[in-house]
């Protein structure tokens, strides 16, 4: 073990130069425009596990390719079965003006508090988290000749815009993705010094909603007053979500919602998070969330809803005196353990029709979601992680919740009824989908050094 964690210490700048080269391509899966790059990136990506010692495919789908990888180790083929999952897509990077270097030119910046910080689009979201695995095999098989472990890696290309190729993919090669157990790095650490483990992930669910009103687009002089204007019916229909305390208003939103158990918010409320210090980061002063709960359970185990887009009328520079015919919405859930997205969907699309009133035609999006998870903190695996972290991070790992989603977690675990073991390495402020996205080098180094003791133990373990 300690040849291979030597190994990793020594061939840093290696690693480094594989994952500036990987930022460099622009795989923004969303836009069309970006297809060939995201090929392109499926194939380094491929390139990078060959260089580890596995078998690459890049796995054509209906729209980006998926990446396979597999390892059969030499000298313990009855070792435990691990599958790694990450995602080799990245976000839009727009708005580009507020880059302070540009986005896929990937550097190594000094940062006050973080110190040597990777900067770059997908440093941390995921191109850099999922190295962080592929570099910490890359350094058993070169430094040993071997990996103690048999691993399949599943790299996704679209995790950034819904998994849309997912089910067609796994229909027909789910086969070749049985393990023993999942392992994914796309989460947070607590802070830059804490590591921790993800015990529960909200599912995410979404809906896209158009009020019409009149029938056609109409003067305010001449029909203002009569005329039914739909983006008020959406603003009253939207505004009467929620009540003044936080909490939503829809009938059955929060049917069969359980709290996580007594031990995890015991955690959760000496861990000594500073919520004004959260807000105040992002320019608020007090927590909009539901009254009753902290600011980690508002983000962690509570559900919520957003609006995310709303449009409609005169939206260009200077006025225009105009009754829209139409408006409209975008909106999204965040789950949690409990709630079934479809029927999350089906009571706030009651409640929505039930707002806007009989005198307009409200239409909705086919809504698509996924379910939140929570995880059996019991597992061997999760005490192997426990303890390797903490020897890595001289920090025993905080068992978050992750406000964020990953779709493909809830797919392994009630699909290929595969447990997942969450360890990821991004920080609250590494930006990630946003401008200056980047990951503190500290993270890189400690991650590759925890999950090359992670291969090895996992590998003892029988
Ligand atoms: N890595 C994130 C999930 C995440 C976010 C983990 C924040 C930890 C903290 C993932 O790539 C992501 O962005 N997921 C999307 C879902 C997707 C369907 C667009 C999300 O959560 O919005
Ligand atoms: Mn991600
Ligand atoms: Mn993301």
């Amino acid at each position: 073990m300690d040849r291979v964690l030597n190994r990793l210490d020594q061939t840093q700048n290696q690693a480094l130069a594989r994952l500036f080269e990987f930022i460099a391509v622009k795989s923004v899966s969303t836009d069309p425009a970006f297809k060939e790059d995201c090929l392109k990136a499926a194939h380094m990506a491929k390139s990078f596990l060959q260089a580890a010692g596995f078998e690459g495919e890049v796995a054509p789908t209906t729209g980006h390719p998926m990446v396979l990888g597999k390892y059969r180790s030499k000298a313990s083929p009855d070792a435990p079965h691990l599958l790694f999952y990450g995602h080799y897509d990245v976000q839009p990077v727009d708005p580009l003006e507020e880059w302070t270097h540009p986005p896929f030119e990937a550097r190594l910046l000094e940062d006050r508090v973080n110190g040597t910080i990777i900067h770059g689009r997908g440093s941390s979201d995921d191109k850099g988290q999922l190295l962080t695995f592929i570099e910490a095999a890359r350094a058993w098989y070169e430094e040993t000749g071997d990996i103690p472990l048999n691993i399949t890696v599943l790299l996704e290309g679209e995790e950034e815009c819904g998994s849309p190729s997912l089910d067609g993919f796994l229909a027909e090669r789910a086969g070749e993705l049985k393990a023993d157990f999942a392992l994914i790095c796309d989460t947070l650490q607590w802070d830059k010094d804490t590591p921790a483990i993800t015990a529960m992930l909200r599912g995410l669910a979404s809906l896209e909603m158009t009020v019409t009103g009149p029938n056609r687009d109409l003067h305010s002089g001449m029909y203002g007053g009569p005329a039914l204007n739909p983006l008020k019916v959406l603003a009253k229909g939207l505004g009467a979500l929620h009540d003044e305390a936080g909490a939503v208003q829809v009938p059955g939103f929060y049917d069969g919602v359980e709290m996580p158990d007594d031990q995890l918010i015991a955690q959760w409320r000496a861990s000594g998070f500073d919520e004004a210090a959260f807000l105040s980061d992002i320019g608020l002063s007090r927590s909009a969330g539901e009254k009753n709960f902290s600011v980690l359970e508002q983000l962690w185990c509570r559900p919520t809803i957003e609006i995310n887009g709303m449009w409609g009328g005169y939206m260009g520079p200077g006025h225009k005196t105009v009754i829209p015919s139409k408006a409209h919405a975008k909106l999204s859930f965040r789950l949690v353990a409990g709630q079934e997205p479809g029927q999350v969907i089906e009571a706030v699309k009651r409640f929505l029709l039930n707002q806007c009133g009989p005198e307009v035609r409200v239409e909705f999006s086919d809504p698509h979601g996924s379910q939140a998870v929570a995880f059996d903190l019991g597992k061997p695996h999760m005490d192997v992680a426990r303890r390797v972290l903490a020897q890595e991070f001289g920090r025993a790992p905080m068992m978050l919740g992750c406000g964020g989603s990953i779709p493909i977690v809830e797919v392994f675990e009630r699909q290929l009824g595969l447990d997942c073991l969450l360890v990821g390495f991004a920080l609250n402020d590494d930006c990630i989908h946003a401008p200056d996205e980047k990951y503190n080098l500290i993270s890189f180094q400690k991650g590759t050094r925890a999950f090359a003791r992670m291969i090895g133990e996992f590998g003892q373990k029988r």
